[in-house]
């Protein structure tokens, strides 16, 4: 029994070193001196032994349980958290603990580079519906019912109210761009000379590395008497300059859109390679960055403008694209998935 107990009592101080928190000491103590205990049944037994030694296998016990309780208790005020301020000792040199500090989405901070530029051109910001109606997104871009151009911009529709008809206006439907906003919903409210764009939500059925059924378009308009194309040219080129902080060069090729006339398309030079050539411009040192063109007279007579007095310039882009061109993000669905290690980096 004696051998019992002192195998007993070095297994548990062998246990309290290896043991390195709290919980797990209470554990041990429970485990050996608990009413359930090792110590304890072993000492349960002690009234099936001999007379005489019964007085030496009790102190023995006793002695055991005293030191495995002090060991416990020396163990344990390692670990109780006591600190040095608990003991008045405040030391100001450690490191405070810093609350994280966020910061704008990157779409949001491009958004706001764009307003910026074009702030400082006098072009004033607007907003149009998310919602959009057949008529606002299509018809009156020159876009009527079954044209083809509406095969690039399939969409999401919402459903049709029952036994009511959907009128002049057409179905409801999430916007595909920003045009709906800046050309003819702005342009009927407001009389010529006008400068101004409009930013937002846009949506599509897309989906792939460069492309996400909910993303964001910029779109902007000038209307006056003596607009010309070279005026668009001189706009975008100083626009692209800033928007993208470097001095890029812009092309532009001629394309077709129904809501201008002449309509084109405008690359800038690669920022990866300056131009020289590289993957992400497929060998040709240009980046297609989006549309533009003089505004189709059947658009400026939609916002009962008078295509013989006014002329304008529009133009169109997404925004995702500078920013991924900006930052070489090779993935647009990063941008969507709120991870904050890839966030963080902005
Ligand atoms: N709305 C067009 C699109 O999403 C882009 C565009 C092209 C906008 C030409 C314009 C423009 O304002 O003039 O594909």
């Amino acid at each position: 029994m004696k051998k019992t107990l002192e195998q007993l009592k070095q297994k548990a101080l062998g246990e309290i070193q290896r043991i390195n928190d709290s919980e797990g000491l209470k554990n041990l103590e429970t485990e050996y001196l608990g009413r359930k205990g090792k110590i304890t049944k072993v000492l349960r037994e002690i009234k099936d032994i001999s007379e005489e030694m019964k007085p030496v296998i009790g102190k023995l016990a006793n002695e055991i349980k005293i030191e495995l309780t002090d060991a416990i208790k020396t163990a344990d005020s390692k670990f109780s958290g006591k600190s040095s301020t608990d003991k008045g000792f405040f030391d100001p040199t450690l490191p405070g603990i810093r609350s994280a500090e966020g910061h704008l989405h990157p779409i949001t901070q491009m958004l706001e580079r764009i307003w910026d530029v074009f702030r400082s051109m006098n072009f004033d910001i607007v907003d149009g519906p998310e919602i959009e109606n057949d008529y606002y997104n299509f018809q009156a871009l020159n876009i009527p019912q079954d044209h083809p151009a509406r095969d690039m911009q399939d969409t999401f529709y919402l459903k049709k109210e029952k036994n009511k008809s959907v009128g002049k206006y057409g179905e409801l439907l999430l916007r595909t761009h920003t045009s709906s906003a800046s050309q003819v919903r702005t342009m009927e409210k407001n009389k010529p000379p006008l400068r101004v764009i409009a930013t937002g939500k846009c949506y599509r059925r897309d989906e792939d590395v460069s492309h996400t059924p909910m993303f964001h378009q910029f779109d902007g308009v000038a209307v006056d008497s003596d607009i010309t194309f070279s005026d668009l040219k001189g706009t975008l080129h100083h626009a692209m300059r800033e928007i993208l902080e470097k001095d890029i060069k812009v092309r532009f090729r001629i394309s077709y859109f129904p809501f201008v006339e002449p309509g084109a398309e405008f690359d800038v030079t690669c920022t990866i390679c300056n131009g020289k050539g590289c993957p992400t411009c497929k060998n040709t040192g240009w980046l297609e960055m989006g549309g533009c063109g003089m505004i189709h007279p059947n658009v400026l007579k939609a916002a009962k403008y008078d295509p013989k007095k006014h002329q304008g310039f529009a133009f169109g882009f997404g925004i995702e694209r500078p920013l991924m061109i900006k930052h070489k993000i090779a993935d647009i669905r990063t941008l969507f998935e709120n991870d904050a290690r890839f966030l963080k980096q902005f």
